[in-house]
């Protein structure tokens, strides 16, 4: 059983996925940077213990973040619907252990508006993808992704619920993986089932 904090910013649909999920690992912190929203409440009802950081000065937050990590010890940080970016030196601290969720078939739309950016380009297939967190925006090793059509009459709302869904599924069976080690580093390398992940895992 492995041990994640997870950082959230607002509904936390990706959080509550991972707590109904808990397959080998468990949530044991849960961090905010904005207070009353949904996700701290579904922290709260499932009793998980919890922590609004306010995040205006962000060395001062990512300071008060590093001592719940170093208090907790997780193996895993799960970025899940966080909207702040963090510096290169919190992401150095903890190279390596710290994953996010984007709405988006990484290296394509890294940032904002991704599913309105998607039907602007006319594409056909849109989704999400699940990479290790360096110092860049939405940058690092992507680990899997998950693909959905994008239908002529879509809109950027009917795109953001149909692709949540399969974030879930995406989130919940990718930390999995990692909890079962069978996704982990090694000499820098990332490897899936001893092999090198070459390209991400499409979770279908
Ligand atoms: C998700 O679409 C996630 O990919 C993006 O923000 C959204 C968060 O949703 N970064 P929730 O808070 O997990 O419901």
């Amino acid at each position: 059983m492995i041990k994640i904090v997870v950082f959230i910013s607002g509904r936390g649909s990706n959080l509550e996925a991972l707590l109904k999920d808990e397959n080998n690992y468990q949530v044991c912190h849960v961090i905010s940077n904005k207070q009353d929203i949904k996700g701290l409440a579904i922290a709260h009802a499932q009793g998980v213990t919890n922590s609004y950081i306010n995040w205006s000065d962000r060395n001062r937050a990512e300071q008060i973040s590093t001592n719940i990590i170093k208090g907790e010890a997780p193996d895993l940080i799960v970025l899940a619907g966080f909207m702040k970016i963090l510096s290169t030196e919190f992401t150095d601290r903890f190279k390596n252990k710290i994953i996010n969720i984007h709405p988006s078939l990484l290296p394509e739309y890294p940032g904002l508006n991704t599913h309105q950016r998607v039907l602007d380009d006319n594409k056909t297939t849109h989704g999400a993808s699940i990479h290790f967190v360096d110092g860049l925006l939405d940058h690092g090793k992507t680990i899997s992704q998950i693909q959905i059509p994008v239908d002529h009459n879509d809109t950027a709302k009917t795109l953001a619920n149909k692709l949540i869904t399969k974030e879930h599924k995406l989130l919940t069976l990718t930390v999995g993986l990692i909890a079962k080690q069978q996704i982990y580093w090694q000499n820098g390398c990332l490897l899936f089932n001893g092999k090198p992940l070459e390209k991400p895992l499409v979770i279908e």
